[in-house]
């Protein structure tokens, strides 16, 4: 495991990752509906895909089972340890360069909000050089409105995920805690989250040489990027 992020932080039982996720947690929560997003983002006939952040492999088998080939990068070995089916790289998303291009990148979990405006830049760096000619960099990010108000506690995989607290610490960075309650455990994640409009978001999409193609649902959170340059 690198070195804790500065600003991230778990508590509750077992590992955690830099970026303060507890492995136990995420080997227990279900894949949503990311495997039918990515499938809808792709261009037909795409079957080699990058993903950014795998963490156990949540949705890295649901990929795996559908037929993509995977290739499941993370930072924490402890996560990749039970990543199944997929090429593993355990590595950070900045430092990654495997001289290969794939159909489809994914920087999934919210990571483009990185606080650090050169660690964000770094990580779409990393999807520039790893998307094919005529592949796409899927990105998914926060809608508008997360940050004025708190969402209400849901149920979620059989507990119950509340959001603790948001506080602005830096000009557009919050700190935020999040709680994720089981009948048998518990686990706090605090984690650090630059707001990006979507004009800013773009741009800084724009930088690294992807143009945001179209947003993929409803509330905005999933991006389809293309290379450009
Ligand atoms: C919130 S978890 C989500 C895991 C997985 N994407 C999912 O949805 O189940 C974020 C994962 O990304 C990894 N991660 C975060 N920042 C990273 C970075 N800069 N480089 C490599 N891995 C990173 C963490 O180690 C963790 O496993």
């Amino acid at each position: 495991m690198g070195r804790v992020r500065e600003g991230y932080r778990g508590a509750g039982p077992g590992a955690f990752t830099p970026d303060g996720c507890a492995v136990e947690l995420y080997a227990r929560l279900p894949v949503r509906d990311e495997p039918e997003v990515i499938a809808a983002g792709a261009r037909e006939g795409a079957r080699t895909l990058l993903e950014l952040g795998c963490g156990v492999g949540r949705v890295t088998h649901a990929l795996v089972e559908r037929e993509w080939v995977v290739t499941a990068v993370d930072e924490s070995v402890e996560m990749l340890a039970r990543v199944r089916g997929a090429t593993t790289v355990a590595s950070t998303i900045e430092e990654l360069r495997l001289g290969e291009r794939f159909d489809v990148v994914v920087l999934g979990s919210y990571l483009v909000h990185a606080p650090d405006p050169e660690v964000c830049r770094a990580l779409l760096d990393t999807c520039r050089a790893h998307v094919a000619d005529g592949g796409v960099v899927l990105i998914q990010r926060e809608g508008a409105g997360w940050y004025d108000e708190l969402p209400p506690a849901r149920e979620h995989a059989g507990g119950v995920l509340r959001f603790l607290s948001s506080e602005s610490v830096a000009e557009d960075v919050h700190a935020v805690r999040i709680a994720y309650e089981f009948p048998d455990a518990r686990w706090v994640h605090e984690f650090r989250s630059r707001q990006l409009s979507e004009a800013r978001f773009e741009a800084i999409l724009a930088e690294s040489g992807l143009a945001v193609d179209a947003y993929l649902d409803d509330a905005r959170t999933w991006v389809r990027a293309l290379p450009v340059g």
